[in-house]
């Protein structure tokens, strides 16, 4: 059984005004009728699959919990961070946890901020995987790529060691833009999905040979934690001197026994207001609309209106981004809407 590791940490600024910190993108239903996170969740269920774990900050809970139940799924256990280190340490506690429950455990870290539109073809994926995972790799998931994009790792297939399944031979997390444009180039570069698959053992090993400060503190730190019901509350002051970091950097683009599985599916990271729109509904002209937003005149528009009170309408607008809330508007041209996350910096100076 594979044991889903979910991930829901970040502040998605991004997405403001949708998304805060209080309320992350992950929570907040940008796409249909679940969130990103229930999505994510429920892109794991079924044979082969154990119940998950969730990575979580303190803030976050009840959210998760009331989340998870609406979908019918009910944790293995929930570890609770006393705040954000970034991924690496994320990624080690649940590797420590799921070594506590099955020394041979294999786990497979979900990101939850994706878009994916076949759960079952990302299912057999990781089932492609895990041959390798059981022989001792990490095996990552490559997207092909469309763009140079520097947001992403990249990583590059070598020969093949098992069906479907190539080796990594090279793992490079957020290029500079003329890096990644070289990366485009070659055929056997492909995105990293930001999931992964692999025995829990084999995880904490790779941290121990990469980063081995981040894997003693997280383990003193786990070690300290309190339990009640199905919560882990992670000890706070030995947390608090966990290095920061993603497992990308930390492990990622040293290990060398990592292996990529092609996923030819649709994937998008929801990393932005335009790849929002990208993944909506659209009308003839191009143009997004939820529910209370009206179009007139305009092509490639993202109107949302996110409050049932207020009517949005645009008219005779192109490539624009509009979002209403209850206490916030946004109007941006979309191609700039990725500087969204400095409004939120210049809010949070104001107090
Ligand atoms: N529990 C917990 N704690 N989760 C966290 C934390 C944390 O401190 N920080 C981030 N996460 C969660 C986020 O909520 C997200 O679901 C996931 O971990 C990945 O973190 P991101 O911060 O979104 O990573 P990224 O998008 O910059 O990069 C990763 O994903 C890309 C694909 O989307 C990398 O793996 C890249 O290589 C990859 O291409
Ligand atoms: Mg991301």
């Amino acid at each position: 059984m594979i044991t889903p590791i979910l991930l829901c940490g970040g502040s998605g600024t991004r997405l403001w005004p949708l998304s805060r910190k209080s309320y992350p993108k992950q929570f907040a239903h940008i796409l249909g009728d679940e969130s990103l996170f229930q999505a994510s969740a429920r892109r794991f269920v079924g044979p082969g699959f154990a119940d998950p774990l969730v990575v979580t900050g303190n803030e976050f809970r009840f959210i998760v919990t009331e989340q998870l139940e609406a979908c019918g799924i009910r944790p293995a256990g929930i570890l609770i961070e006393p705040e954000g280190r970034n991924t690496a340490p994320a990624a080690v506690a649940a590797a420590l946890e799921v070594m506590r429950r099955d020394p041979e455990g294999i786990m497979l870290l979900v990101p939850s901020d994706h878009a994916v539109a076949d759960p079952a073809a990302f299912r057999a994926a990781v089932e492609t995987g895990l041959p390798a995972a059981e022989a001792g790799r990490i095996v990552t998931f490559g997207i092909a790529p469309s763009r140079a994009e520097t947001g992403y790792g990249w990583l590059e297939a070598g020969e093949p060691i098992h069906p479907g399944v190539h080796v990594l031979t090279r793992f490079v997390e957020k290029p500079d833009a003329a890096r990644a444009a070289e990366l485009l180039a070659d055929p056997r570069n492909l995105w990293n999905a930001g999931v992964f698959l692999a025995r829990a053992s084999t995880l904490v090993e790779a941290f121990r040979e990469h980063a081995p400060d981040i894997l003693a503190r997280v383990s003193d730190a786990l070690g300290a934690a309190e339990t009640d019901l199905n919560f882990t509350r992670i000890d706070a002051a030995i947390w608090s001197r966990v290095p920061e970091d993603s497992i990308d950097y930390a492990v990622m683009e040293k290990a060398k026994n990592v292996a990529v599985v092609r996923f030819a599916g649709h994937w998008s990271d929801l990393g932005g207001w335009e790849s929002v729109w990208q993944e909506s509904a659209q009308d003839a002209s191009g143009n997004a609309l939820s529910a209370n937003a009206t179009a007139i005149d305009c092509a490639h528009t993202l109107l949302r209106s996110e409050d049932p009170g207020i009517e949005l309408v645009g008219i005779g607008l192109s490539n624009v981004v509009a979002v209403a809330m209850r206490d916030a508007v946004m109007v941006a041209d979309i191609s700039k809407a990725q500087n969204v996350k400095q409004v939120v910096k210049i809010l949070k100076d104001r107090g």
